[in-house]
């Protein structure tokens, strides 16, 4: 079944970026009821199936949109009409990440729980099998949950509200190690155990933990120290530079991924991209952490990824995740 509304779930305060994507991606689709976190869209020309997903950076997920259903009735007539068997049920985010005070976040959590067990005798969690109809329910404290669906596939939302069932150890040394776990799960990105990873803004090292931990060695740049017990892991290498001062000569001609995590604004990751690339031979991909410093580099990130198709990228996908603050994540696929 298809419906006369889309809805999509983007980070608290990217709504308005979100709704500047989707006019240009799909000027079909006009921005309609919206809550922080998730907006929805009506489609103007058509219908809006439950099997499409336009590519906004700024779009966790997306679903064809049953709009607020006030009952366990609703929701479940909503479950039986669009023949969904399974359910992604998830509190609508309260705050970006890392703002929500922690007694708003364990309310909106026993809320969805309440909600879950409502509806567990009739539609089930649990991974969808590709091809599954898939029930998308957000729950907010005392307002009734909005509701979607989608046909499950391998480059859906794996996850309730296009999160990451991600458990982080406490002794990681920064949050990019989220950042980097997540951008890895979500982009696919075909890493092999022994591949090397230059990595340009590597401290203090929750980035280079993370690719260790993902089987690689890494070459981690960065002025900055790293944390001892990162620089300490088997297969990394430091280099205390900045990116712009590492001699292409002495890069090793095996570095198969080229992350980055640098604190400068996308048009200087482009320069250093440019100038590193003659030495990167065997490159497969890129691994872009793209700092949206200002609504400009916002307004201009569609260029940002051409240039990144420009400079050999076969296939360049990019996309908010969870664990991103004011920054997006990057995949460009060189081979
Ligand atoms: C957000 S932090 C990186 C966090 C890191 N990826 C991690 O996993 O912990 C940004 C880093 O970029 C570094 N940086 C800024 N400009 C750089 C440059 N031109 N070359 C290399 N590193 C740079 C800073 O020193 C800082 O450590």
């Amino acid at each position: 079944m298809r419906s006369e509304f889309a809805l999509a779930v983007c980070q608290v305060g990217m709504e308005r970026a979100l709704k500047a994507e989707v006019a240009r991606l799909r000027p079909d689709l006009h921005p309609g009821f919206q809550r922080p976190g998730l907006v929805t869209f009506k489609a103007t020309t058509g219908t809006f199936g439950p099997d499409e997903a336009p590519p906004a950076v700024f779009a966790r997920m997306w679903a064809a949109s049953a709009g607020p259903c006030l009952t366990t009735d609703a929701v479940l007539a909503t479950a039986r009409d669009v023949g969904a068997t399974r359910l992604f049920l998830a509190p609508r985010d309260l705050a970006a990440p890392d703002e929500a005070p922690p007694a708003a976040l364990a309310a909106a959590e026993a809320d969805a729980e309440r909600w879950r067990a409502e509806l567990a005798g009739s539609v089930r969690a649990g991974p969808p099998r590709d091809g599954e109809t898939v029930l998308d329910v957000f729950t907010a404290v005392d307002e009734p949950p909005v509701v979607g669906w989608h046909v499950h596939g391998p480059w859906r939302h794996q996850a309730p509200g296009g999160t990451f069932d991600v458990v982080v150890p406490a002794d990681i040394p920064s949050r990019a190690w989220r950042k980097v776990v997540e951008g890895l799960r979500w982009s696919r990105a075909p890493l092999q155990a022994g591949d090397l990873v230059l990595e340009l803004g590597a401290a203090p090292g929750g980035g280079t933990r993370a690719f260790v931990e993902a089987g690689c060695r890494v070459v981690a740049v960065d002025p900055m120290p790293l944390d001892p017990a990162v620089v300490a892991l088997p297969g990394v290498q430091v280099v205390a530079r900045r990116a712009g001062d590492l001699k292409l000569g002495a890069i090793p001609a095996d570095v198969r991924w080229l992350a980055s995590d640098a604190g400068i604004p996308p048009r200087d990751v482009l320069r250093l991209i440019e100038r590193l690339r003659p030495a990167l031979p065997n490159l497969r991909g890129m691994l872009l952490t793209l700092k949206l410093n200002d609504d400009g580099v916002i307004r201009h990130l569609p260029s940002t990824l051409e240039q990144l198709r420009k400079l050999g990228a076969r296939e360049v996908h990019a996309r908010q995740l969870p664990a991103n603050r004011r920054d997006v994540f990057v995949y460009a696929r060189m081979k």
